[in-house]
């Protein structure tokens, strides 16, 4: 990828997505962000554009994918996914049209408490997602069958996966390195650095790792 990237970005006015869009833009990046509340984006900025909608409406994909280089997704619904499979129901649609547009890379936020695609949890965090996390269940799910989707059915666009722990919306707690074994609980900012950085980087294409405070050996 360029240095100049065209972003769409899904889910810009959450926890993640608004460090994310804040540091795409001050990074000189252009953003174009699907907000169903565009007024929660504050940012005054010529490099940001934000068109009204949802991913559960009909969203013209084709005009959205439009000169755009990549597409990052940061979205979650707790109470929506425990009904139905919103994201992998979006995924399954934008997968096409980003062929149709040839736009060839994309980064999807999940969690860490998600496994990915033909792996387990640790016994650990299979604890704590059916414990304190278990409100969270539909996210996994739907989180999980998205990474299946990307992985079985998508090998042909530049798919990334952040499995990301987040504890807290605080300051910067270091750099996020991508880790296959290791994950540590970072702030959101963190998380976003880390997926702006992600993105460009060509290794990670077709990975669902989490990511570490701790530097690779
Ligand atoms: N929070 C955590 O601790 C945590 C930890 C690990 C992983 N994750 C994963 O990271 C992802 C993002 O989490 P987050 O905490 O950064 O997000 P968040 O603060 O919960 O915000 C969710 C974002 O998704 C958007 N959204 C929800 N439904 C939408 C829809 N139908 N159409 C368009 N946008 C929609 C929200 O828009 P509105 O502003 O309109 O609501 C908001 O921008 C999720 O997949 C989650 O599983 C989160």
């Amino acid at each position: 990828m360029t240095t100049r990237q065209s972003l769409l970005v899904f889910g810009a006015t959450g926890q993640t997505g608004q460090h994310f869009t804040r540091l795409a833009l001050a990074a000189g990046h252009h953003v174009r962000a699907v907000a169903r509340t565009p007024e929660k984006l504050q940012a005054a900025d010529d490099e940001l554009e934000v068109v009204r909608g949802s991913i559960g409406d009909d969203l013209d994909l084709d005009a959205l994918l439009d000169g755009v280089d990549g597409v990052v997704m940061m979205v979650g619904d707790a109470a929506a996914q425990r009904e139905r499979l919103v994201n992998t129901e979006f995924v399954r649609s934008l997968v096409p049209a980003m062929r149709r547009s040839r736009t060839r890379r994309f980064l999807y936020q999940a969690g860490g408490l998600s496994a990915a695609p033909d792996k387990r949890l640790s016994p650990v965090l299979r604890l704590v997602r059916s414990t304190i996390a278990r409100g969270y269940i539909g996210q996994h799910a739907d989180n999980e069958a998205v990474m299946r989707y990307l992985d079985r059915e998508a090998r042909d666009v530049e798919w990334m996966v952040h499995r990301a722990g987040i504890g807290s919306d605080g300051p910067s707690k270091g750099e996020l390195h991508r880790s296959s074994t290791s994950m540590s609980i970072g702030t959101f900012v963190d998380c976003a650095a880390y997926n702006l950085r992600t993105l460009l980087d060509d290794s990670a294409v077709h990975t669902c790792d989490g990511s570490t405070y701790r530097a690779p050996r």
